[in-house]
């Protein structure tokens, strides 16, 4: 007898195979019990006939709790009534374990901190499951979309000396004889290196920073992907960005329907970023737009040279119904390491994409400075320490070439794909500045 995954459950019609997993729900209707298993790649209605099992089983299968851990032996039967349009029916039930408590989470209304601190066990429900799966082919797709473009994959250290984007936002970390280290911000610098040794990479790991923020869009522990190219312009940057985002989009419209339907996500919704076409803003653009709707929006104008804030974003990013990205910031507001503008050096050859609907910016790319003496100069005007830099001004003193890159955060891109109202909802075990635990 075949062991059956639930995704795959369609493949087994007729058969009679073996499913091991845990009872989700369960209720009965006189002399039938409907079972709901999960087995991590789906749920499933087990259905148990009297008659079809022996009294034992058919008694037990009445009580059993939810989070009781289930052999079942069945035949696949299609029926269009049971939800997903496949069922089983059971010829054989073994209880491999129950709880030993009641299972905390219920089918009441629970707070959001009261399934955060059971996240180890809400994962297990629909929601979390749906969103994990579409994480899960994120990540999946970026691998695809960056070997397919011949990018290696290059894993930056997660213990730096430095500073990425801004010293404010680092986590230290005590290293022996007082030496200090940080959690790295971002996989760039390294990635730079990589990209002068091998032409195309790509980092994806964790990045930390230390914010003080509680919106719906900052963890202090988060996955990025970034990808970094020798002889890269900035207008290459913008087109791969494009098609990277367009990709991902595809893909999860493509694979995951059935978790997009579960989380209430109206794919529709997702079509015209899948299209591409993405408008592009400059920054100053970016301020005129949005003097015009603040009224509308409820907000207030931003003069121009300030940074964008998440309300800002937010209006912006719902005016249009694709991601949209905004380009050439003032380099004043921007990190030391991006490459001025030849047609106003006052500005940087930089891009954020910001998500439609509201979600805002997933992507921050730029130029590289790739000049030696005008890296150091920026180093030292932004007060930064200039020796844990010297591997870096290495990189533009041998072999210097225009490089471009971006670094693309995972949760965030989750959040948005699957229409989640929180960046805590995109990643296993969310770190935010309220909570550690579980
Ligand atoms: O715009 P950021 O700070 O850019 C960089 O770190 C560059 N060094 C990337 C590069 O060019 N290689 O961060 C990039 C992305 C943001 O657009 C956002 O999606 C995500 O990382 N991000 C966060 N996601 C969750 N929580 C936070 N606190 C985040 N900070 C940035
Ligand atoms: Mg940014």
């Amino acid at each position: 007898m075949r062991r059956a995954f639930i995704e795959q459950i369609a493949d087994f019609e007729g058969e009679e195979v073996r499913l091991l997993g845990w009872l989700f729900n369960r209720r009965s209707k006189g002399k039938i019990h409907f079972l709901i298993v999960r087995d991590g790649t789906g749920f499933l209605q087990a259905t148990v006939f009297k008659g079809n099992v022996d009294e034992a089983t058919f008694q037990q299968a009445d009580h059993l709790p939810q989070e009781s851990a289930l052999e079942v032996i069945g035949r696949v039967k299609a029926d269009p009534r049971a939800p997903g349009g496949y069922e089983l029916e059971v010829t054989e039930l073994k209880v491999i374990s129950t709880p030993s408590e009641a299972y905390p989470i219920t089918k009441k209304a629970h707070g959001i901190d009261f399934l955060l601190d059971r996240r180890h066990l809400w994962l297990r429900h629909r929601r979390p499951w749906a969103a994990m799966r579409i994480r899960d082919e994120l990540e999946r797709a970026t691998h695809d979309f960056f070997a397919e473009r011949r990018f290696l994959r290059f894993d930056a250290p997660i213990l730096t000396p430095s500073a990425v984007e801004g010293t404010t936002e680092l986590f230290e970390v005590a290293l022996f004889d007082q030496e200090k280290a940080y959690l790295s911000q971002s996989g760039q610098l390294y990635a730079e290196a990589g990209a002068l040794a091998y032409g195309r990479v790509y980092t994806f790991g964790p990045t930390f920073r230390a914010e003080r923020s509680k919106t719906r869009r900052h963890l202090l522990e988060f996955w990025m992907v970034e990808p970094e190219a020798a002889f890269m312009t900035h207008d290459e940057n913008v087109q791969l960005q494009e098609e990277y985002v367009r990709y991902l989009v595809a893909r999860v419209l493509e694979n995951r329907a059935r978790e997009l339907e579960l989380l209430g996500r109206d794919p529709e919704k997702l079509e015209p970023a899948a299209e591409g076409n993405y408008p592009r803003l400059t920054y100053r653009e970016a301020i005129e737009l949005l003097r015009k709707i603040a009224p509308e929006e409820g907000i207030e104008p931003l003069p121009y040279g300030e940074d964008f804030g998440a309300p800002h974003e937010a209006a912006i990013s719902r005016r249009f119904d694709r991601p949209v990205f905004i380009e050439r910031y003032p380099a004043a507001i921007k990190a030391f390491y991006m490459q001025p503008d030849p047609e106003d050096p006052e500005l940087v050859l930089n891009d954020d994409l910001l998500a439609p609907e509201g979600y805002g910016e997933i992507i921050g790319g730029s130029e590289r400075i790739w000049e030696t003496e005008l890296l150091r100069r920026r180093i030292r005007e932004r007060g930064l320490p200039e020796e844990v830099y010297d591997w870096y001004l290495d990189l533009r003193r041998f072999g210097s070439v225009p490089h471009a890159g971006f670094g693309l955060g995972l949760e965030r891109t989750v959040a948005w794909i699957a229409g989640l109202a929180h960046v805590r909802e995109a990643v296993p075990f969310p770190r935010t500045y309220t909570r550690l635990r579980p």
